[in-house]
């Protein structure tokens, strides 16, 4: 995560979208996402600050939040919007405009250790976020030295349990469904072949 993220504490804000709101067209529509950023995403940062106040949570940067809150039911709500904060920074970083294309060659040798190639790995993308049964999200990982795809569901983020994020595609039906109804496999697709962001996820391998 950037620095700015990190250091993040009450107030939280809404980190500025990398892009402007119609750089991603035509397969995220500025209408998708100027929704998806300024309602859903705002709404989750708006709700944590709600929330955290006046309670432990108010002076921690937001990933202490995340995994202080994680799996404690009295903290759901908290989790919740946290993560979905966290979530939603990393999603706009996991995306660029005329992204897709091969990753750097460290991230490509890696991918090509752990799935055999790069077609395999985004295959498995596109598979995990078919299987996701309602909202959630499709990872890469690196979990120990292997990369991994794996999928989570609602807010849930791979850092509350050890593995580090790579990269990560919003399959909750707010991101695709203006633009794709119910095709999410048009959608994953669409972004795998042209706006993933694989110098992000190298970035974020170290
Ligand atoms: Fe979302």
């Amino acid at each position: 995560m950037s620095k700015d993220t990190k250091e993040s504490i009450y107030p939280h804000g809404l980190p500025p979208l990398p892009y402007a709101d119609t750089a991603l067209e035509p397969i995220i529509s500025a209408k998708t996402l100027s929704f998806h950023y300024g309602k859903h995403h705002q709404g989750y940062v708006d709700n944590l600050n709600k929330q955290i106040l006046g309670t432990e949570f108010a002076g921690m940067p937001l990933e202490k939040i995340i995994t202080g809150a994680a799996g404690k039911a009295e903290y759901t709500a908290i989790f919740n919007n946290a993560a979905q904060t966290w979530n939603h920074t990393f999603y706009w970083r996991s995306l660029r405009p005329k992204g897709g294309g091969a990753p750097p060659e460290a991230l490509q040798h890696k991918i090509e250790t752990s799935f055999g190639s790069l077609d395999a790995c985004k295959k498995e993308l596109a598979t995990v976020a078919m299987a996701q049964f309602g909202s959630g999200w499709a990872w890469l990982v690196l979990n120990g030295d292997k990369l991994e795809v794996i999928k989570t569901s609602n807010a849930d983020v791979p850092i509350t349990t050890g593995m580090k994020p790579l990269l990560v595609i919003d399959v909750w039906e707010h991101a695709y469904y203006l633009d794709y109804q119910n095709r999410r496999l048009d959608y994953v697709k669409a972004v795998l072949d042209t706006l993933i962001h694989w110098d992000f996820a190298a970035e974020n391998l170290g």
